[in-house]
């Protein structure tokens, strides 16, 4: 990634963070930012078509921003915000809804898959589907155009929402004359691969996570609960059908986990025993930052003052596109 490339991406508080969420979006955004600019909300509007809670948006808004900066996020290079915060989002959005396609988000997967299920089940297409749900897509492509952004980093399931992001910047471009950049997706290699306890890809809606900074107790529990094959300690193991070493790989060395591979196919080692190895692990490079993690949620300030912060370098951005935008519009 070239170093002067505007980076940008997302994130949703719809759930306490998870080992998914970690390995698969927060630990390489943390990575990323220690040589790169990189704009990262949390994407409270984003969650207001599924989530009608304001405690509920407010705690998980905590608890991202919280586990990014626990992490390490470079807060120099890293512009940390709240979504909401940004007044220049809702205006980009309305603006941009004019050039719109309603058949683009007629497209858009999740849309769809509501309709799909609507017209198994025989209800009316469109039962369940809110404004916020249909026209999701143009709030995402205006996080992304506001911000004049290259990269946008995300899982495999929002690869067609920036997809859309440059298609509405091309929209926009058409009528108006060159204003937008055309952002790039990138997709994370390890996106959607990280097994739950039950094996299927760890996630809120399987019930199957494990609390990223749950206490260690709570943490050894849930990993004892992993699901695994009937083998007996004796036998021989596969390793890359297990989600105990799936799991390990993300936290140890290329050394131990030689060695752990090693355990699996030799037979010897009990499920047990793989659990106890896989919770020391984990437990050992979660606990500092599960420290300063609980440190910052017992001092939620300290995260308001961050995120007040980043809110103030994404304004200055912010303005400048809008008032591009709207003398563009409106003259
Ligand atoms: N829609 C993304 C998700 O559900 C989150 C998101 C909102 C986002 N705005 C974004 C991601 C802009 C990348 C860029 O995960």
């Amino acid at each position: 990634m070239a170093d002067d490339k505007i980076v940008l991406t997302g994130i949703k508080p719809t759930g306490t963070p998870h080992i998914g969420n970690y390995i698969g979006a927060l630990k390489p955004l943390v990575e990323m930012s220690k040589n790169h600019k990189t704009f990262m909300f949390i994407a409270d509007l984003h969650a207001l078509n599924t989530m009608h809670d304001p405690k509920e948006i407010k705690q998980y808004t905590y608890e991202m921003a919280a586990s990014l900066i626990a992490m390490g996020l470079n807060l120099d290079n890293a512009v940390l915000f709240r979504q909401s915060d940004i007044n220049e989002i809702y205006q980009l959005s309305n603006f941009l809804m004019n050039v719109t396609p309603k058949g683009l988000m007629n497209r858009a997967h999740s849309y769809k898959a509501m309709v799909e299920k609507n017209t198994e089940s025989g209800a009316d297409v469109d039962a369940g589907v809110n404004m916020g749900l249909y026209t999701y897509p143009v709030l995402m492509a205006a996080d992304i155009l506001l911000y004049n952004s290259d990269i946008v980093p995300v899982g495999k399931d929002q690869k067609q929402h920036v997809e859309f992001a440059r298609d509405i910047a091309g929209y926009f471009n058409n009528i108006y004359g060159e204003t937008f950049k055309l952002p790039e997706p990138v997709i994370g290699e390890e996106s959607g691969t990280i097994p739950g306890l039950d094996g299927r890809k760890m996630s809120k809606s399987y019930d199957n996570t494990i609390p990223l900074f749950a206490p260690s107790n709570e943490l050894k529990k849930k990993i004892m609960r992993i699901i695994t094959d009937s083998k007996t300690p004796e036998e021989s193991k596969n390793p890359d059908e297990s989600t105990i070493f799936q799991m390990y790989k993300h936290f140890a060395n290329e050394k131990e986990i030689a060695e752990f591979r090693k355990m699996f196919l030799d037979g010897g080692m009990g499920y047990g025993t793989a659990k106890t190895i896989l919770f020391e692990k984990i437990d050992s490079v979660l606990t500092p930052e599960r420290t300063e993690y609980e440190r910052l949620m017992a001092n939620k300030n300290e995260i308001d003052a961050i995120l007040n912060t980043g809110a103030e370098r994404a304004r200055i951005v912010a303005a400048k596109t809008i008032s591009k935008v709207k003398k563009k519009m409106l003259g």
